[in-house]
């Protein structure tokens, strides 16, 4: 429904579009190292014994009603308030609410990571114990959690007050290890936040909710400012690109399900990939959790400098949507192509070659080419099978979309 105004936004204002991938799971290439390029391939998030974080935090949150101390104490420790305006007097269409309850979702997952971090630093959990500029790096990383417990509540008081619904927090287990490694996380995944408001605002004025773009926008610049910290701490320029890579819903809803969600945990997953279940969200185009695609090349073969083949698997049924794809003999012999996102360029789809069922695992193999040099893949590059090709905006990629996101990030 608003694809075409999508790549009207997409052709003809290019130039403010804004983008970035999500990431989580095995978490290969590092950027500290030697690698300049990192990759988002998920492999479930349950696997390693770690134990999962549980909300609520030791200040009730999410938990926290409007007018109360808790709320003033969030505020002040965010260096600034939820904004006071009333909501819109009529109600926004579904699919704003579902863009709203999307956010609440990330939002969610966003105060989880950041929680965890402030606490492994400040307990000095082995690799998180020797931080330079350790005091100043929590201060700052606690401004930021109170920030995102802000943007959560905005987005969470606004569904409920069209849905009577609140989204509720999964269980998270992350994939990181290390204070390095926590950082670069922190980048990417803010990356896929960054990739995926500017839809969220399309979607909004295309659907007439203008009232609601402006509080998405001064969310946008606000996760700019957290990613250029991050990117420095890491040793990269803080503005990654001049145009951030453009996204969808469904890339970002899928790396959270597919790479930090504990399976089965998130209570809310339905209000939003099943939205005809509510009488408000009606008629809403459902969010979907895509099957995962994982990158088998090494990050490190991922480069400007030339255009190299890739390896990628595709798993079926790996993640714990309802949309799950089931993979069939007509599919892996159909016409499925790779289709990279990257900045604010038409999407681009490449041919996959050497298609193949790995006979032990059941997993698709295959490979396509990652044109780095000659497409000028710089930043991030959401990556997703499609079954066709040539499409004009990331909401017909999506729509499209049968596995994926990976993620692949150069500088
Ligand atoms: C915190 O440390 C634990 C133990 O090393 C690790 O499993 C977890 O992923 C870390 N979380 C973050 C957000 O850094
Ligand atoms: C692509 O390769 C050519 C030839 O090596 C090089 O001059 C050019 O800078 C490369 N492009 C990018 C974007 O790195």
């Amino acid at each position: 429904m608003h694809s075409n105004l999508a790549s009207t936004a997409l052709l003809g204002f290019a130039a403010i579009a804004a983008a970035r991938p999500y990431a989580s799971g095995q978490w290969s290439g590092s950027s500290t190292t030697t690698s300049s390029a990192a990759i988002y391939s998920p492999t479930g998030s349950s696997s390693t014994g770690q134990k999962a974080f549980d909300f609520p935090l030791s200040n009730g949150f999410p938990n926290v009603a409007k007018g109360s101390q808790t709320l003033e104490d969030i505020e002040i420790q965010a260096h600034g308030q939820l904004s006071n305006a009333p909501p819109p007097p009529s109600p926004p269409h579904p699919d704003s609410l579902v863009s709203l309850g999307f956010i609440a979702f990330n939002e969610l997952f966003e105060v989880a990571f950041f929680t965890e971090l402030i606490s492994n630093i400040t307990n000095n959990v082995p690799g998180y114990d020797k931080i330079p500029n350790r005091d100043h790096i929590l201060d700052i990383l606690t401004i930021h959690q109170a920030q995102e417990e802000l943007h959560e509540l905005n987005a969470n008081l606004a569904f409920n007050a069209f849905t009577g619904q609140t989204i509720q927090p999964c269980e998270y287990i992350f994939p990181v290890a290390d204070f390095s490694s926590a950082i670069a996380f922190a980048s990417q995944f803010t990356d896929l936040v960054l990739s995926t408001l500017p839809d969220i605002q399309t979607i909004f004025g295309t659907d007439g909710d203008i009232g609601l773009i402006r509080g998405v926008g001064a969310v946008i610049g606000q996760e700019g400012e957290q990613d250029g910290f991050y990117r420095d701490l890491i040793g990269k320029p803080p503005a990654q690109l001049p145009f951030l890579t453009q996204g969808a819903r469904d890339f970002a809803l899928s790396a959270i399900v597919q790479g930090v969600a504990v399976p089965g945990s998130c209570p809310s997953l339905d209000l939003l990939t099943n939205p005809d279940q509510r009488s408000a969200t009606k008629g809403a185009t459902p969010l979907k959790v895509f099957d995962v695609l994982t990158v088998v090349t090494p990050a490190s073969d991922f480069t400007l400098a030339h255009d190299i083949t890739a390896s990628f698997k595709a798993v079926t049924a790996q993640t714990t949507g309802p949309n799950t794809q089931t993979l069939s003999t007509e599919q892996s012999s159909a016409d499925l192509y790779i289709t990279y996102l990257n900045q604010v360029n038409v999407p681009l789809s490449v041919p996959v070659s050497n298609l193949a069922i790995d006979a032990a695992s059941g997993a698709l193999m295959f490979e396509a080419v990652f044109p780095g040099n000659s497409s000028f893949l710089a930043g991030l590059t959401i990556v997703a099978v499609t079954n066709g090709k040539d499409f004009s905006s990331p909401d017909a990629v999506a729509a499209a979309t049968v596995f994926g996101p990976a993620l692949i990030e150069i500088d």
